[in-house]
């Protein structure tokens, strides 16, 4: 399958230092900047929201930003992040009252939308909006915290939403979140995967001799 992408969680970094952080990861080969919200409300964390989204564009960074929103109620963060220079914008369809408006509210933004699904969200979710998503975000495990196991049961859930993208002739990206490590993400991508967060596996994996260098995910992939 043509261009995977790897998208490091920033969640696992060390917030003091976090645009170097940032930097680092991208210079070792990340393609996305993965940066998690989380409202201590629909999930059982705090982390960071906008204005720190904002803070990376302004220290330099031009990857693309992937806005994971872990946070209900969700539109009103979403013009935030537009402003604030996401990329991606994704959110639980949970968590949104009108999810086609949601997802309409990122595109008129000019950002990329898509949808999460948590290990037990059924995917019918998708039915009505496959033409207005730009990526379909499977959680690997539940959300609100880094450094959880791989939920199996998401290979299966993974192959059917690749199916589903493909008969869409769409280019949806296929993203995956949660436990993914080097030992396990050659068969996340056969299961469908085109774009992997991994945040403990990539900050946990600092290169020996080079401080500056991720290894991990972002290496041996
Ligand atoms: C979990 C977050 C993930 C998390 C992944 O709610 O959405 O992005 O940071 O961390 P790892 O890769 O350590 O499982
Ligand atoms: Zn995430």
């Amino acid at each position: 399958r043509p261009d995977f992408q790897i998208a490091p969680s920033i969640l696992s970094a060390d917030f003091a230092r976090l645009g170097e952080e940032v930097d680092d990861v991208l210079a070792s080969g990340a393609d996305i900047v993965h940066f998690d919200v989380m409202d201590n409300h629909y999930v059982p964390n705090l982390t960071i929201g906008p204005m720190v989204c904002e803070a990376l564009r302004k220290h330099g960074v031009t990857a693309p930003i992937d806005a994971h929103l872990m946070v209900k109620p969700v539109d009103r963060l979403i013009g935030d992040f537009i402003d604030a220079g996401a990329s991606y914008i994704t959110f639980h369809p949970e968590a949104s009252e009108h999810i086609d408006r949601s997802l309409q509210l990122i595109r008129d933004g000019g950002c990329r939308a898509g949808l999460v699904f948590n290990p037990a969200t059924p995917l019918a979710y998708l039915d009505y909006v496959m033409d207005k998503v730009d990526m379909v975000l499977l959680m690997s495990v539940n959300p609100g915290f880094g450094g959880q196991s791989f939920i199996p049961g998401t290979l299966d859930k993974l192959r059917e939403v690749r199916r589903r993208i493909d008969a869409s002739g769409r280019p949806i990206r296929l993203e995956v979140d949660g436990g993914v490590k080097v030992d396990n993400i050659a068969e996340i991508a056969r299961a469908g995967a085109d774009t992997f967060v991994a945040g403990s596996a990539v900050f946990k994996a600092r290169n020996e001799d080079d401080p500056h260098r991720y290894d991990g995910v972002i290496g041996d992939f």
